[in-house]
């Protein structure tokens, strides 16, 4: 269960949500839960993050270091206790041109520096309703997984976010979370074998919220959720955070 803040929340909101949120979460044994919080807070809530929520970042540069001015390097991440990165989220490459080849640079880089990248595939309502969906989540899976190491795959996320549905209210069915979860783990098995596909983790994202999650979370191939603007409020979250360990 992962709540992705976007650029949302204040230094005090986030220190807020953090109290609120603090010794209530399921035990980590059940389920692992995530933020993703703006960059400027993770220093002060991986201090605070209590024993069951772990703190990851929405994004990373792919070098080491250099001079690439407002970028983040993964050993910087890595050694103040951050644990996950957000990679080819649709805003990133919708806004920020982030291409396939540098989703797949950004999860080499995390895998090596033992961050868990959580990359994120979906396509447009206009490929959705042209029938391309399938097409694309290929191309988009194959581009960012070919090269990885096979043995670091257990630490890889994926997250299936179509972008019709992200931020518009109109969640995908169960069903088609479903079909397309199970897709994205068939193009993984082409690329590394039964066994890393099945015990992949594979994520739906696009207006989950309370109501809707536990529906999505039930299907075999949705192991988990990666919600936005429900992931903001600290009851919200936590009731979500249950939701899927009950169902899991
Ligand atoms: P919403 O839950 O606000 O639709 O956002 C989904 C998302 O983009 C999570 O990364």
């Amino acid at each position: 269960m992962a709540g992705n803040w976007k650029m949302y929340k204040t230094y005090d909101e986030a220190l807020k949500f953090i109290y609120e949120v603090n010794n209530k979460l399921p035990n980590k044994d059940v389920v692992e839960t995530i933020i993703f919080p703006p960059a400027m807070l993770l220093v002060s809530l991986v201090k605070r993050q209590g024993d069951n929520l772990e703190i990851g970042a929405q994004n990373m540069h792919y070098e080491n270091c250099g001079a690439y001015t407002g970028e983040i390097s993964a050993e910087m991440l890595r050694t103040v206790g951050v644990t996950h990165v957000l990679v080819g989220h649709n805003e990133r490459r919708r806004y920020f041109a982030e291409s396939d080849e540098d989703v797949n640079k950004k999860a080499q880089q995390a895998l090596e520096h033992s961050l868990s990248p959580v990359i994120c595939f979906g396509e447009t309502e206009e490929q959705y309703l042209h029938h391309n969906t399938d097409n694309i989540l290929r191309r988009q899976v194959h581009a960012a997984l070919i090269g990885l190491p096979e043995d670091k795959m257990d630490k890889v996320i994926l997250a299936y976010e179509p972008i019709w549905a992200v931020g518009t209210g109109k969640t995908a069915t169960p069903e088609i979370a479903n079909e397309k979860c199970k897709l994205i783990r068939s193009f993984v098995e082409e690329l590394y074998g039964k066994d890393t596909a099945n015990n992949m983790r594979i994520l739906y994202g696009g207006s989950v919220n309370p109501d809707n999650i536990k529906s999505l979370v039930d299907q075999p191939d949705v192991d988990g959720a990666l919600v936005g603007g429900a992931s903001l409020d600290s009851s919200k979250f936590i009731d979500m955070a249950f939701k899927v360990a009950n169902q899991k």
